[in-house]
């Protein structure tokens, strides 16, 4: 029988992330949701982001059922001055999971500037207005979390994913930087990079497709990479900083 990911994951039960609190932006959906429930898991305090108030409260829901504690944070951060909001509204926070955005694939002469704007606004602009306004005081405390959603479109070139890969290839970047200059002063700062993740976001489809060219044979579920970053953000990675993790069943590795 083929492993799906499915039968694969074995759900994280380390109640590592106690007293913690935690803001996962995206986290309505898709691998946001995810993260959201796997850090709620480890026992932190998830402060739920998205724009879709009836699906956070659907995740606020299942976290509560298992005992944990989530409030809805929402935020367009395809604007600028909301991210900024967001950061104020979100108050002190140990872990950033900079996870928010969307893919554009197409033609690149097709690709508007306003649709090219606020792909770069929400998949970048906003991790780095929120980073920037949440660092700080992290850094003040000598300890934190920040940890990105790359991707391996940021990696290896997809036709018609130009801007979007551009985008991706950013938050890697932004995490090395990152580690540069915040982790001197006790904050971690890291990257996973997911090839195709079966989610609300992608042509299901497409993401067999592209699942058939990893060396696994299959895309991911949402909670493979969750796994992942509830591990980047514990004390059991206590000396990764910097890193950008593959999580994209061998795909970049040939
Ligand atoms: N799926 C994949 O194959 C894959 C692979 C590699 C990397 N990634 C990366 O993983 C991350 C999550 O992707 P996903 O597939 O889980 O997508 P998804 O299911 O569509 O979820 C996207 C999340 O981001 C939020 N979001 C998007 N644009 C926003 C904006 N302008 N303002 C506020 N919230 C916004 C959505 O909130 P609302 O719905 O509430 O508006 C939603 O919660 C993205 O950064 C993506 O690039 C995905």
């Amino acid at each position: 029988m083929h492993a799906t990911g499915l039968e694969l994951h074995t759900e994280t039960t380390v109640r590592d992330l106690e007293g913690k609190t935690a803001l996962v932006t995206g986290a309505t959906s898709g691998i946001g949701r995810a993260i959201a429930l796997q850090l709620a898991a480890q026992g932190a305090t998830v402060l739920v982001h998205g724009r879709d108030a009836g699906r956070a409260v659907q995740v606020i829901e299942e976290i509560e059922l298992s005992g944990g504690h989530a409030r809805f944070v929402p935020a367009d951060l395809g604007d600028p001055a909301a991210g900024i909001q967001l950061a104020k509204d979100a108050g002190e926070v140990d872990i950033l999971i900079n996870n928010a955005g969307f893919s554009w694939f197409g033609a690149s002469a097709d690709l508007d500037p306003e649709t090219f704007d606020r792909l770069f606004a929400s998949n970048v602009q906003a991790a780095f207005l929120l980073t920037g306004a949440l660092a700080p005081a992290k850094v003040a405390r000598g300890e934190g979390n920040v940890s990105n959603l790359s991707s391996m479109a940021g990696i290896i070139g997809l036709a018609g994913g130009a801007a979007y890969d551009a985008t991706k290839a950013a938050m890697s970047s932004f995490t090395q930087a990152w580690a540069a200059e915040y982790s001197p002063r006790g904050v971690r700062v890291n990257a996973v990079a997911p090839g195709p993740v079966y989610t609300g976001a992608a042509d299901r489809a497409n993401t067999e497709a592209l699942g058939k060219t990893t060396l696994l044979g299959r895309a991911a579920q949402a909670s493979e990479i969750a796994e992942v970053v509830g591990f980047l953000v514990s004390p059991r990675s206590s000396y990764i900083t910097g890193a950008v993790i593959a999580v994209d069943g061998g795909r970049t590795a040939v």
